[in-house]
């Protein structure tokens, strides 16, 4: 990889998720130059860009400013994604953001076409579709293993009222369960099954919430999650495979996800869509179910010492620096692209669509993504380029 001009990049955003994401962009891949940290208030900045050795700390208008910043990494919350990018757009940045891509979709559509005008990369997380879990699973079902799909089922569960006592951007748009995880299903369906033809739901509101712990200085004494925050979704895909989508943020926080694909020829157990390195779990006619080796490397798992309590959000950052090789190579980067950002959206977005009207709704979107290019693993620090080449 010797010669090739690295990426300048900038995080916006210090908040919680930064701490991962500084860190691999940091150290994880060799494309990346992590130049500059930026946050609304800087003391969040001050304080990441000691702690991780980042060499400038910028504000947001300075990040826009900068000849030397090629691409920005968007880690804010959710309803400040639309402002920021777009004004990262106008300044001539590629940008990568954090789920959800804007907290409306006409937003998204419009953030889609502005990059296009500017002919600039725009990248969307989850980028646990790029983990180890999702690329096998996929490999698998290219590989043809379980035949033609016929059906797909997931469902997870949390307490979203109580969860946003802590997050407390969850009390804003885009903070109900469908949006804050269950994207991660939708993004995991999407990579795996591709594009959804139709989307028909129907839905509940969070409750109305009385404060409980207020770990963080709230003045409020209750307040509501917004959106719909239970849904039971039915999906056609384009593929013929129809789908059972069950989200449910209205219960208690003990996760009982599941993600279950079957075929013509098999079954796949496919792990939890929100890590990088799950077991994917595959069975076949008349045999018992095993576990199957992992195709690809980037499974989650730290490979720096000390042990760091954010260490559980694994390989984030592989989106951002696949969407840099695109850019470095030239080549279009659709796996985490902003078309499939936009079509995750518009599925969610459909199916609070579906549960007003009462009718299914039609995502006018699409998107295509290719596979990593397997065969690269990632088992040491030392040895973190050799997964890289799947990204190039
Ligand atoms: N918390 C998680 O477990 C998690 C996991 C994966 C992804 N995400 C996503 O990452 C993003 C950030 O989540 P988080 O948990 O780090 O939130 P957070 O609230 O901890 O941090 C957000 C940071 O952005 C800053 N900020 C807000 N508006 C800004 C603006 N206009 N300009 C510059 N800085 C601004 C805040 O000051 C804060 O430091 C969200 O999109 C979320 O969906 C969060």
């Amino acid at each position: 990889m010797e010669g090739i001009r690295k990426v300048r990049t900038a995080v916006v955003g210090c908040g919680m998720i930064s701490n991962i994401y500084i860190r691999n962009l940091k150290n994880l891949f060799y494309i990346i130059d992590l130049a500059a940290v930026a946050n609304r208030g800087a003391d969040a900045a001050r304080k990441q860009a000691e702690r991780f050795g980042i060499e400038k700390v910028m504000t947001p208008d300075e990040v826009a400013a900068a000849d030397d910043i090629e691409l920005v990494v968007n880690l804010t919350p959710p309803a400040a994604h639309y402002d920021i990018i777009k004004k990262m757009l106008l300044s001539g940045k590629h940008v990568y953001t954090e789920k959800m891509f804007t907290t409306r979709l006409e937003d998204a559509e419009e953030l889609v076409r502005l990059a296009d005008e500017k002919n600039l990369y725009l990248g969307v997380a989850p980028d646990t579709i790029l983990g180890a879990g999702i690329q096998t699973a996929r490999t698998i079902i290219d590989a043809g293993l379980i035949g033609e799909i016929t059906s797909v089922q997931v469902k997870i569960n949390r307490n979203q009222s109580l969860n946003s006592e802590i997050f407390r951007f969850l009390r804003n748009d885009g903070g109900c369960l469908p949006y804050d995880v269950g994207i991660y299903y939708i993004g995991a369906l999407l990579a795996l099954l591709g594009p959804v033809k139709s989307v028909s739901a129907f839905a509940a509101p969070a409750p109305v919430h009385p404060a409980e712990f207020l770990f963080a200085s709230a003045p409020e004494d209750s307040w509501q999650v917004p959106g719909i925050n239970t849904v039971a979704a039915s999906l056609q895909f384009e593929n013929g495979a129809v789908g059972s989508v069950l989200f449910d943020g209205n219960t208690i926080s003990a996760e009982k996800h599941g993600f279950t694909i079957c075929g013509t020829k098999g079954i796949l157990e496919v792990g939890d869509p929100n890590k990088f390195g799950d077991p994917v779990r595959l069975t076949l006619p008349g045999q018992e179910e095993i576990t199957f080796p992992f195709t690809h490397g980037y499974d989650g798992r730290s490979v720096f010492s000390p042990p760091e309590w954010f260490d559980g959000y694994g390989s984030r950052g592989i989106g951002v620096a696949e969407m840099a090789w695109a850019l470095r190579t030239g080549r279009k980067n659709n796996r985490c692209s902003k078309e499939y950002g936009l079509h995750c959206m518009e599925v969610l977005t459909g199916m609070e669509k579906s549960a007003e009207t009462g009718k299914p709704y039609a995502p006018k979107s699409r998107f295509i993504m290719d596979p990593l290019q397997p065969g690269h693993y990632s088992g040491s620090a030392a040895f973190r380029q050799d997964a890289e080449r799947s990204l190039i």
